[in-house]
């Protein structure tokens, strides 16, 4: 299966890419790193990217960031960045690479535990994360030629220690279990399914 991993540089897509490189052909891709360059929060970028990559039979995205910090003084601006990345970005990714994707492909995307068990400084992470799971709910009814679509809802991941600290009495997610629900999701035939990982 060729398989393009967006965001395999980071924590989650790290451990995701360990999980299927060596049995499937790995596209990596980043801003930065990876062996393709993309920004998510481009659509033109993201059309020059498939037409570069090509046609693919899976698409896991693990990248998109949202704004973290206190409702009181969250800006609108604030608010539309993470909207643009983490929300829209994903979305752009399914809107453009469903021309691009192979029949019977799949779609991953990253949402996560703040749509329904909020911490304070979450609300646009949580905000995002519920459109994106409804998103994917809404898609998968429409996505042609048997093509499927599931987000990832993981908590707070063990490899991220530096964010425990604003999750109190959240039990940390083990890597192992975090990069299960992914596969799960690429090789399992379920669709408009939120994979919640907590
Ligand atoms: N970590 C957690 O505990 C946790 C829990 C629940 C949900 N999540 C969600 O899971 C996702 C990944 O989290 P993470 O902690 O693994 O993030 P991370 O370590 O910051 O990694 C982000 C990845 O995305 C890439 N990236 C960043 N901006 C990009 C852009 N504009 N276009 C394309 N690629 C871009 C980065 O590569 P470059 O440096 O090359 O850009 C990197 O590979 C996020 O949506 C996050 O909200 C994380």
């Amino acid at each position: 299966m060729k398989i393009i991993i967006i965001g395999a540089s980071g924590t989650i897509g790290r451990k995701v890419t360990e999980a299927l490189e060596g049995k499937h052909i790995i596209i990596t891709a980043g801003s930065k790193t990876g062996a393709f360059q993309l920004d998510i929060t481009s659509p033109e970028s993201i059309e020059a990217f498939f037409e570069k990559v090509g046609p693919f039979d899976a698409l896991i995205s693990t990248t998109g960031s949202g704004h973290f910090g206190p409702l009181a003084s969250t800006t609108p601006a604030d608010f539309k960045k993470g909207i643009e990345s983490k929300l829209l970005g994903q979305i752009n990714l399914v809107l453009i690479g469903q021309h691009y994707i192979n029949a019977k492909g799949s779609f991953t995307l990253t949402s996560g535990i703040l749509s329904e068990d909020p911490v304070v400084n979450g609300v646009n992470l949580g905000a995002i994360n519920g459109g994106l799971n409804s998103f994917v709910i809404g898609a998968a009814i429409e996505l042609q030629n048997g093509v499927r679509i599931n987000a990832v809802s993981p908590g707070v991941v063990e490899d991220s220690p530096g964010f425990f600290e604003y999750f109190p009495g959240h039990e940390p997610v083990a890597m192992d279990k975090v990069a299960n629900a992914y596969i799960k999701s690429v090789l399992g035939a379920i669709t408009g399914q939120v994979i919640k990982v907590f």
